[in-house]
């Protein structure tokens, strides 16, 4: 099992390029499915994830060929199975976008029920209301989830919880639908609005992504085409906050400012200065940053997975700060994690209170989870003493492309043994 060693205490500068968005890419490859011919999907992350969902089409028929590390091509005219049982299936939580994309298409699929991480209840019944309301018959048996339906005729959704996952999967099984879906409560983040630029690039009729009513005029058929992955936001915050950490000067490129508006915002509080340019954002930090209170909520509020980096930068600003998790219901489990730090942080329900340190130790530390995985990084960038070894890396290669090699031409110590 690969880890990942820092020497913290290097001041990170200079330019770092932002990959395409990870929750974007494991959408649209499963919404390839329900074209009944090429998609070239460009930008697409390097990461275990795509690599994952790419055999998984595969195994579902679909003939896929890599043009450049970043560019997929997918011919899913030849896609014939509609079952995705592996087991790596059921190790990634975007497996569910198959279950949308095969019954919009196939009007059939069974899919292993989900898993990914685990922030107390992970519930699919918002996905499964939607398919329901379209017509769907939705079984799970033995841990599989069946869906199909004779018809799929569009009606109006209501979701009771605003859900990334519920609104993109209800997406994909409208969009070849007979009449016009409408659904209200949806979530508004950047990938959905990419989901549905991608489809309509194919031929749908959506109108209203990031907005909370979406509606999708059922089409007959989608047409193949290019299409490119918006950036990643959630990459772009954790490069943002590994600069201010380390009282650096990073100009993080390739990115869409405004969709960096809470962080950006919430630095400027703390009196770390962030410049923004047409498709970058600078960070210019000090070593000392007053301390604040962050609540994440769905977008445009402040987002979840950048709750785990962020918090644990507030574990050195000047004061005490406060985390409130408003998405999940428990994402803390890493801070037990981060205790070897010196960090002092403690929990009151959905709250964190984080008392500033001067400084954090290095140690052992281990990722439970992607995100946690990136907040221990963000801990190793500023922790001296000695090394801080990171251990379940293949938590963060799920979602960061080649982090060390980017870290490292910023002036990070890292390697990974
Ligand atoms: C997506 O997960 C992301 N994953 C998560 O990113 C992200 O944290 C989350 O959205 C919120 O932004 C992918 O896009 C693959 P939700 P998802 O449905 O869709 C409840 C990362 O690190 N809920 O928006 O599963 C749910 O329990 C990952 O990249 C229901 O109650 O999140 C949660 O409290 C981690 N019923 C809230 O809604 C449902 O049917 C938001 O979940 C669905 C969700």
């Amino acid at each position: 099992m690969s880890k990942l060693c820092i020497r913290g205490g290097e001041r990170l500068n200079g330019d770092v390029i932002i990959n395409g968005a990870k929750n974007a890419a494991v959408a649209i490859l499963p919404a390839t499915i329900l074209v009944d011919g090429i998609s070239v999907i460009e930008n697409l992350p390097n990461i275990n994830d795509v690599s994952i969902l790419n055999e998984t089409m595969c195994s579902l028929g679909a003939v896929t060929k890599f043009i450049d590390t970043h560019t997929l091509e997918v011919d899913a005219s030849t896609v014939y199975n509609h079952n995705a049982l592996d087991e790596c299936v059921s190790k990634m939580r975007a497996s569910y976008y198959l279950l949308g994309a095969l019954l919009g298409r196939f009007k059939y699929a069974e899919v292993a029920m989900p898993g990914g991480c685990d922030f107390g209840g992970r519930p699919i019944d918002q996905h499964i209301k939607g398919f329901k309301a379209l017509g769907a018959d939705v079984e799970v048996i033995d841990n599989v989830i069946k869906v199909s339906a004779k018809r799929l005729i569009g009606t109006r959704i209501y979701l009771d919880v605003v859900s990334v996952g519920a609104t993109i999967n209800i997406m994909l099984a409208a969009v070849l639908a007979e009449g016009t879906t409408v659904i209200e409560n949806s979530a508004k983040e950047p990938h959905i609005v990419d989901v549905a630029n991608y489809l309509n690039m194919m031929g749908a009729e959506i109108k209203g992504a990031g907005t909370d009513v979406i509606r999708i005029k059922g089409v007959e058929k989608l047409h193949g085409g290019k299409y490119t992955i918006v950036p990643d936001q959630i990459e772009a915050g954790t490069f943002m906050i590994a600069a201010a950490i380390t009282g650096g000067d990073v100009c993080v490129k390739n990115i869409i400012p405004e969709h960096m508006d809470s962080l950006s915002s919430k630095f400027r509080e703390m009196g770390i200065e962030v410049i923004e340019g047409d498709d970058y954002l600078r960070v210019i930090a000090p070593i000392n940053f007053k301390a604040t209170t962050v609540k994440t909520l769905p977008y445009p509020g402040f987002p979840t997975d950048l709750q785990p980096q962020m918090a644990v930068l507030l574990t050195v600003a000047n004061g005490v700060s406060t985390m409130i998790e408003g998405v999940f219901e428990n994402r803390f489990q890493y801070i037990e994690e981060l205790k070897p730090t010196g960090a002092k942080i403690h929990i009151e329900g959905n709250r964190a209170i984080i008392e500033g340190v001067e400084s954090l130790k290095s140690s052992h530390l281990i990722a439970t989870d992607l995100r946690a995985g990136a907040a221990m990084i963000i801990a190793g960038l500023r922790a001296t003493g000695g090394e801080t070894v990171i251990h379940n890396v293949k938590y963060i290669d799920r979602g960061y492309e080649t982090v060390e090699t980017k870290l490292s031409a910023l002036g990070a110590n890292i390697y990974r043994k």
